[in-house]
């Protein structure tokens, strides 16, 4: 976590940017902005699929988060639900009223999420609600929703929000992350930057998050601090609603000053997004990534594609990981370091898609495909080969390189690759 005094000398450098130039709408416009003017704190803006591209699809399905992906947005939203078994699931009401239907009769169903477990909740429907064409959409568990997409995409990144305050939730939402990887001990949190970021409107679940896991990097989502304001060292970030900053752009500044960056929600009009863009926030929340991500790009402030790593092209629905996890213990341990990002580096919490620098079709798909890792301390270690990655387990990314073969069924080579931590 950042020192209050960093946060003060990041904010001498930013002040500058962050003040004085006015910002006037077009003649004729219907709204005429504040006169402020920012610029994001690293120079670039993230862009959050709200519930996924939950505009066009029913939210919080996998079609939502498939969608958001090839609109290459940078962060996937989940709002974190409990269920009566206690299983967390991505749900944003406290009630199914809303977004389940009865799959046979197609009748709005009711009652409070936690109140059915998450066997009842996969038997109900949660696309038709948006129309007929969405019929059979299933919910989301958590865990699934984060093995799914780190595994089409090793760099994408999550934006969770814990709804309602739960310490039994925050705690097992900490336990779900550490089971796959995505902790990284005695981190500091880089919330422009770790793939995963916690935001809550609960002051108490943030502080609770944080006591149990400092390197986790946190969001509050309540209102704007008035001017004078030391943001607490429990939050990495703030991402107040759209309309506070509207009413008070200068906020943006503010937490500037103190090294916060500011992302804000709910936006999909683009007009209010290149308003936004204009007072300097660091990331949009919209239910319309594809809207989003032009916006920030022709404003020159997106995240480079390269960095984003979305493919151009994978299987839809997450085959192999939806519907696997019915608790935590049906989500795999993920070792503390994984061979990652071709060509070649080893980074704790990666993954590397087969094949890789490889010219072979591998994975699940192709059978009894099975990989064996040479360490770079001459160790030999069997790797999984697991819903299209080799996941190698390893304690840490020991320096040096890492020579993988790949085999078949009865151990024969059918191919060999290297690759060498950073
Ligand atoms: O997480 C940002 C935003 O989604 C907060 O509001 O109610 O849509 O979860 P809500
Ligand atoms: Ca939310």
């Amino acid at each position: 976590m950042r020192s209050r005094t960093t946060r003060l000398l990041a904010a001498g450098l930013t002040a500058a940017a962050a003040l004085g130039l006015a910002l006037t709408a077009p003649a004729g416009a219907a709204v005429e902005p504040p006169p402020y003017s920012g610029e994001p704190l690293d120079g670039r803006i993230t862009v959050v699929a709200h519930r996924g591209a939950s505009s066009y699809v029913p939210e919080h399905t996998f079609p939502a988060n498939d969608l958001a992906i090839e609109m290459d947005a940078d962060m996937l939203e989940c709002d974190v639900m409990l269920t009566e078994d206690e299983q967390l699931v991505c749900l944003h009401d406290t009630t199914i009223d809303r977004t389940a239907r009865d799959p046979e009769t197609g009748e709005r169903l009711t009652g409070s999420v936690d109140s059915y477990t998450l066997a009842e909740l996969r038997a109900m429907d949660w696309g038709l609600w948006k129309g007929e064409e969405f019929a059979g959409a299933t919910i989301m568990p958590l865990a699934e929703q984060l093995m799914c997409y780190r595994a089409i995409n090793p760099d994408i990144r999550f934006h969770l929000e814990t709804k309602p305050s739960s310490p039994v939730g925050d705690q097992l939402l900490v336990d779900l992350l550490d089971r796959l990887g995505f902790i990284h001990e005695g981190a500091q949190p880089d919330p422009q930057h770790d793939q995963v970021m916690i935001q809550s409107f609960h002051a108490d679940s943030l502080r609770r998050i944080k006591a149990i896991e400092p390197s986790l990097a946190t969001a509050y989502l309540g209102v704007t601090f008035p001017e004078g304001t030391i943001v607490p060292d429990t939050y990495d970030a703030v991402a107040p609603n759209y309309k506070q900053i509207l009413e008070d752009p200068a906020f943006v500044g503010r937490m500037h000053e103190q090294g916060i960056p500011v992302h804000t929600w709910t936006v999909d009009d683009r007009a209010v997004m290149d308003t936004l863009i204009g007072y300097g926030v660091d990331g949009i929340f919209s239910n319309k990534p594809d809207v989003a991500r032009a916006a920030v790009d022709e404003a020159g402030l997106g995240i480079p594609a390269s960095e984003r790593g979305n493919p151009d092209a994978f299987a839809h629905g997450c085959e192999g990981i939806a519907g696997t996890v019915h608790s935590i213990d049906d989500v795999p341990i993920t070792p503390a370091a994984i061979v990652g990002d071709a060509p070649g580096i080893v980074q704790p919490g990666r993954t590397v898609p087969v094949p890789f620098e490889l010219d072979l079709r591998g994975g699940d798909d192709a059978g009894a495909v099975q990989a064996e890792v040479t360490r770079p301390d001459g160790s030999v270690i069997a790797a999984e080969i697991r819903g299209g990655n080799i996941l190698v387990h390893t304690a840490q990314a020991l320096p040096g390189t890492y020579t993988i073969e790949v085999q078949d069924e009865v151990g024969f080579a059918i191919g060999e690759g290297t690759i060498t931590t950073r």
